[in-house]
C-alpha cells in the first residue's frame, strides 16, 4: 500500500493558517470578526515598487535567475546589510530566495546531518516553522524558553547549559515573533560570548522584523566583534515592504553562501525574476512610505499596549518590536473560567468575535509562564479599538470569579 512517510505525517505547520481557516469559515456565515491573526502589514505594497516589476515583465526578465539572484539585487542587499547592521558584507555572500522563510530550512540541511544527534536551539514561544524543519531535516529541536521576567529574552545561564558539542546552530529572532520582544545590545553580548566559546556553532538570525524597532535602534548579533563570519543573517521585503505574497528574502554568510545557493538550484532554481526587480526596487528607492507604515506600527502598538493593560485580568508588557502584542491572560482565563489560553482564544472567537492566536500555537508552554495570547496589530486603528472593546465586555459580561 502507498504510505506518507513519518516525517510528513509529523510535519508542523504555521496553526494561523488553521486559525484562519475558522475565521474565513465564520465570515463566510455573515460572522463580524475583528481579526488579530494575520502576521502580515495591512498596507499595499508602494506603487514605485509594483511599476519596477511590471517594467521588468514587459522587459522580457522572466526566466530562470542565477540561483543567488540577480547580481544587481545582491548588490544591493549587500549594502543594506553593510549600512544598517555596521558590517561589511560582499555580494558575493549574499543569496536571494523565495522569501525569508526558506533560508530557515536551507540553514538547518547546511549545518547540520540527517539522524546524527545533531541540536539546534530556537526561541520558545517563537516561529512554529523553526521546530518543524529541524524535526523534519532529522536533527534535535532544543526549545529555549523565551521569558516574560527577563522582557522576552532568555536566561543566559540556562543557555549555557544547554550549548554542547553536539549543538550545531542557534537560531536567534529579534524583533521577535510571537512577543514583540527585541534583544538589547547586553544581551546580545552576552549570547555572542557563549557563541564564541564554542567554535563550531554557528547562528540563524532571523531580523525580518529589523526594520521594526519602535524605540532605540535595531542592533544585529553579527555586529559584534567576531560573529559576522559566524552568523547567517536573514531578511527579507514582506515585513518591511509590505510585500509577504511577493516571496523575496534575503541572507548572507561568507562561507555559507555557495552552500545555500546549491540548495536554491536543488530546491526553487532561484527566486521570482520580476520579483527581484520589485524588491531591487524597494531596496533603492524612496524610503518614505516604507518608513510611515513603520511609524504607523508603534502608534498602534502604543493604543493596543494601552487597551490590553485596561482590561481586567490581562497584563502586556510593551513589545519593543514587530507587529505583535503577547500579553498574559492567566487571570482573565480565571475570571470566565477558561481551563487554558486556547480555551479562551476559541470563547473570543465564537463568542466575542475577535480572533486571536494562543500559546500552544507558537511551541511549548514554558513552566510558570502562565497563559498568553497573540495579537497582530498590523490592523486599523478602529479595529483594535473594536476588538478590544469586545474582549473587555465578554470578561465583564462572563466572570464566574
Ligand atoms: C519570525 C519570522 N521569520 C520568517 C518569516 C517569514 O517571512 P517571509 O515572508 O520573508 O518568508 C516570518 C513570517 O511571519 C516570521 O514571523
Amino acid at each position: 500500500m502507498v504510505e506518507i512517510s513519518e516525517r510528513t505525517r509529523e510535519l508542523g505547520t504555521e496553526n494561523a493558517f488553521v486559525v484562519l481557516k475558522e475565521v474565513n469559515e465564520l465570515l463566510r456565515q455573515g460572522k463580524d470578526i475583528v481579526n488579530f491573526c494575520i502576521g502580515q502589514p495591512d498596507f499595499d505594497t508602494p506603487e514605485h515598487i509594483k511599476q519596477a516589476a511590471i517594467k521588468a515583465i514587459k522587459e522580457g526578465k522572466t526566466g530562470y535567475t542565477p540561483s543567488p539572484g540577480i547580481p544587481e539585487l545582491r548588490e544591493a542587499v549587500a549594502k543594506y546589510f553593510s549600512e544598517t547592521r555596521g558590517i561589511d558584507v560582499k555580494p558575493e555572500w549574499v543569496t536571494v530566495a523565495n522569501g525569508a522563510k526558506p533560508f530557515i530550512a536551507y540553514t538547518i540541511l547546511s549545518v547540520t546531518d540527517y539522524g546524527k544527534g545533531d541540536e539546534v536551539l530556537y526561541p520558545n514561544p517563537g516561529f512554529p516553522i523553526y521546530e518543524s524543519q529541524i524535526k523534519a531535516n532529522g536533527a534535535v529541536p532544543v526549545p529555549l524558553p523565551l521569558l516574560e521576567s527577563k522582557g522576552y529574552s532568555f536566561d543566559i545561564e540556562y543557555l549555557k547549559s544547554k550549548v554542547s558539542k553536539k549543538t550545531k546552530l542557534l537560531i536567534l529572532n529579534s524583533p521577535q515573533n510571537p512577543t514583540g520582544g527585541v534583544f538589547d545590545k547586553q544581551t546580545l553580548k552576552a549570547i555572542a560570548d557563549i557563541v564564541l566559546e564554542h567554535e563550531d556553532l554557528w547562528v540563524f538570525s532571523d531580523e525580518v522584523y529589523s526594520q521594526m524597532v519602535h524605540d532605540g535602534e535595531f542592533m544585529s548579533i553579527a555586529s559584534i566583534p567576531g560573529m559576522q563570519e559566524r552568523t547567517i543573517i536573514v531578511d527579507g521585503t514582506s515585513k518591511t515592504y509590505a510585500m509577504t505574497g511577493w516571496r523575496i528574502g534575503y541572507a548572507a554568510n561568507e562561507k555559507l553562501a555557495p552552500h545555500i545557493s546549491r540548495w536554491i538550484t536543488n530546491t526553487d532554481s532561484c527566486a521570482g525574476h520580476p520579483n527581484q526587480y520589485a524588491a531591487l526596487a524597494a531596496l533603492t528607492g524612496p524610503q518614505d512610505k516604507s518608513r510611515k507604515m513603520m511609524l504607523s506600527f508603534k502608534r498602534r502598538r502604543d493604543l493596543i499596549v494601552e487597551g490590553l493593560n485596561s482590561i481586567e485580568g490581562v497584563k502586556c508588557l510593551k513589545p519593543g518590536g514587530a507587529f505583535y502584542a503577547w500579553p498574559n491572560v492567566t487571570e482573565a482565563c480565571k475570571i470566565v473560567g477558561a481551563e487554558d489560553s486556547e480555551e479562551f482564544r476559541k470563547r473570543l472567537l465564537y463568542d466575542a468575535g475577535v480572533a486571536v492566536l494562543s500559546d500552544i500555537h507558537f511551541g511549548h508552554k514554558n513552566k510558570g509562564e502562565g497563559e498568553h495570547i497573540r495579537f497582530s496589530y498590523a490592523t486599523s486603528e478602529e479595529n483594535i479599538k473594536e476588538g478590544l472593546g469586545r474582549i473587555k465586555r465578554y470578561i465583564q459580561e462572563n466572570k464566574v470569579h
